[in-house]
């Protein structure tokens, strides 16, 4: 039985790598003598990226997960709401809020705007990819893998449809092919 051909690469799984050792290296040293840093990953796409990042990391952190889903009707296009929420507080916690993507930039703003309000030390985001020409909502990253085209990218835990999720590099499809 054939198999449908695999998306094309866009980010290959070494270049991925040594980024995200690049972006540990900066965190490290950001946070260095501040005490524990939360990173709070956003399901689901981010579960990867988390995962090697904090693997990376030498200073002390904690794990935490939070979902969101953005609402895609007429009277709403693009309004996120919180689908489950941290199991714990943040207050006077540094927080590092772990993206996979950031698109319209709708998510992040909403996120960071929620966790503020719960009064952290300090937050900021970090994000694998971002597709800068798409962003409708301002949101500062304090730190990017990388800046991609308008594209569908899928692997590394982004999904179209829930499919490809798990494989190992950022690829491409087209999404009338179904990926
Ligand atoms: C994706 C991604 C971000 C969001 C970015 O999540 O993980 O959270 O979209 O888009 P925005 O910048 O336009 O808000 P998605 O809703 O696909 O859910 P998933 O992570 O569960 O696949």
């Amino acid at each position: 039985m054939t198999q449908p051909p695999l998306p094309r690469v866009l980010i290959d799984q070494n270049t991925i790598a040594s980024r995200i050792a690049e972006l540990a290296s900066t965190i490290d040293r950001d946070y260095a003598g501040q005490g524990e840093l939360i990173l709070i990953g956003v399901l689901k796409g981010a579960f990867v990226f988390l995962a090697d990042l904090a693997r990376r990391l030498t200073i002390p952190r904690q794990i935490e997960f939070i979902a969101l889903s953005s609402y895609q009707d007429g009277s709403s296009s693009g309004a996120v709401r919180l689908v489950m929420d941290l199991r714990r507080s943040i207050e006077g916690k540094h927080v590092l809020v772990v993206e996979d993507i950031v698109d319209t930039g709708r998510t992040l703003h909403y996120l960071i705007e929620l966790l503020k309000a719960r009064d952290p030390a300090s937050i900021r985001a970090c994000a694998l990819v971002r597709k800068k020409t798409r962003m409708e909502v301002e949101v500062q990253l304090g730190y990017l893998g990388f800046d991609i085209p308008d594209v569908w990218v899928v692997g590394y835990g982004l999904d179209y449809a829930e499919q490809h999720r798990t494989l190992p590099y950022i690829g491409v499809v087209e999404p009338r092919d179904g990926g």
